[in-house]
């Protein structure tokens, strides 16, 4: 059934905090710009419907915490306080319970650093995008370079653990600069770092400039020189590429989203937020459900508010559903998806479920690789992995 039902991938918590201070162009993230927000009205919404998830899931062991956003660090430390502990009196949790912050590098959440770390939170994530000022107000961000600069400077000195991400590929970036930038990047980088291609994401101001002709993005060769830049610095660095745009040094990997990649299970809280979920039914059969909140923050507000939980949809995942998922992820991953995985997860082997002579195209082409240990992607497979996808499932992803 799940992955995580033989507790070989500890099960993951995600809470979602949907509010930013502006709305960045390139965004389609569940992000709202609100006037004001009622902090304990929140507070006392988040812990519901993490106690109604609780209810549902005894027994697991919690392996990390994901608080992502919106922009979480704008959230009362309190709140995510009031969160941890509750999750640690619900379940048990490993010894090296992982517990992260998205952050933005604005003055308001750099001075509360030290009280998100006094509240618990033991890693951070904190959105650069870019080192220079110029690229910065592009792409719609608030702080500055010394801003950005100065937020890390913090979090090296409050945080063990902490992580950035610079986004690349943005109009008129040329080869030269990203390798400067990313240098300087990786220079105060501490074992984490995350790099994203620009993406133009439909519903976003930078789609309706793009449609428009009025933003040009690299095209698909520059894109693939400036993804090659980002592989040489970043092996140079020490930094090994474990998922297509993230990159650790040994032990230093998101053990939260090594849960989504190694299709764990995890419960999402909040608006907006996704969960996988293997419910035990009364009968003692698990199924493995797909969970999703309401994402407007202010309907799932009141449905919380009413019924102690903000679900809109909850549905049973069928073994072809899970197959596909579960490879979606995987294959993202430097390392292989285990045969067993297969197994347990769809209840068949590696051999009975993939279309052969689609697989071993994709073998040929040196995309993929896939032996009695498992199936794994090639870097070239990891390059152009929507494209394998597409061919192996025989539709769009
Ligand atoms: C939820 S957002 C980050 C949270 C935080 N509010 C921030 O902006 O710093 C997660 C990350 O996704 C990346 N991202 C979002 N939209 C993107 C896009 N269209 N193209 C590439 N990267 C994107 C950004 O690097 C961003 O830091
Ligand atoms: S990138 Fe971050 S700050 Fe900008 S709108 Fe999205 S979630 Fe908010």
């Amino acid at each position: 059934m799940s992955a995580a039902s033989s507790e070989t991938v500890p099960f993951g918590i995600y809470i979602h905090w949907p509010f930013c201070l502006s709305k960045c162009p390139y965004c389609d993230f569940n992000s709202h710009v609100a006037n004001s927000v009622d902090h304990v009205r929140w507070r006392k919404a988040l812990r519901a419907e993490l106690a109604h998830g609780a209810a549902r899931h005894p027994g697991r062991t919690v392996g990390s915490v994901f608080f992502g956003g919106g922009t979480p660090s704008l959230m009362d430390p309190e709140t995510a306080g009031a969160l941890i502990e509750d999750i640690k009196s619900f379940w048990p949790v490993t010894d090296d319970l992982e517990i992260t912050l998205e952050a933005n590098p604005g003055t308001v959440e750099i001075d509360r650093f030290s009280a998100f770390a006094a509240n618990g939170i033991n890693r951070v994530s904190i959105g650069i995008q870019a080192l220079n000022d110029r690229d910065l107000k592009f792409l719609g961000r608030l702080h500055s370079a010394e801003e950005a600069m100065r937020a890390l400077d913090v979090a090296t000195s409050v945080f063990d653990r902490f992580s950035f991400d610079l986004i690349y590929a943005r109009p008129e970036h040329v080869p030269k600069a990203w390798r400067m930038e990313l240098r300087e990047g990786l220079g105060i980088a501490n074992g984490h770092i995350s790099l994203y291609q620009l993406t133009i994401e439909p519903g976003t101001q930078f789609y309706t400039l793009h449609q428009r002709g009025d933003l040009v993005v690299p095209d698909e060769d520059l894109a693939t020189e400036l993804y090659e830049i980002t592989q040489e610095e970043t092996e140079r660095a020490g930094y090994r590429c474990y998922e297509v745009s993230n990159h650790a040094k040994p032990g230093q990997e998101s053990r939260h989203n090594l849960v989504y990649w190694r299709y764990g299970d995890y419960l999402g809280i909040g608006p907006g937020a996704h969960g996988r979920e293997a419910v035990v039914g009364a009968d003692g059969n698990i199924t493995p459900m797909a969970v999703r909140r309401h994402r407007a923050p202010d309907i799932w507000l009141d449905r919380v508010e009413k019924h102690g939980h903000g679900t809109q949809e909850e549905t049973a995942l069928e073994a072809d559903e899970r197959l596909l998922e579960m490879v979606m992820m995987g294959l993202r991953l430097n390392e292989t998806i285990p045969a067993a995985r297969f197994e347990r997860i769809i209840g068949k082997g590696l051999g009975d479920v993939l279309a052969s002579d689609r697989l071993e195209t994709l073998i040929e082409s040196g995309d993929l690789i896939c032996d009695s240990s498992g199936l794994r992607a090639t870097e070239q497979g990891r390059n152009r992995l929507n494209g394998v996808l597409a061919y192996l499932f025989d539709h769009a992803v």
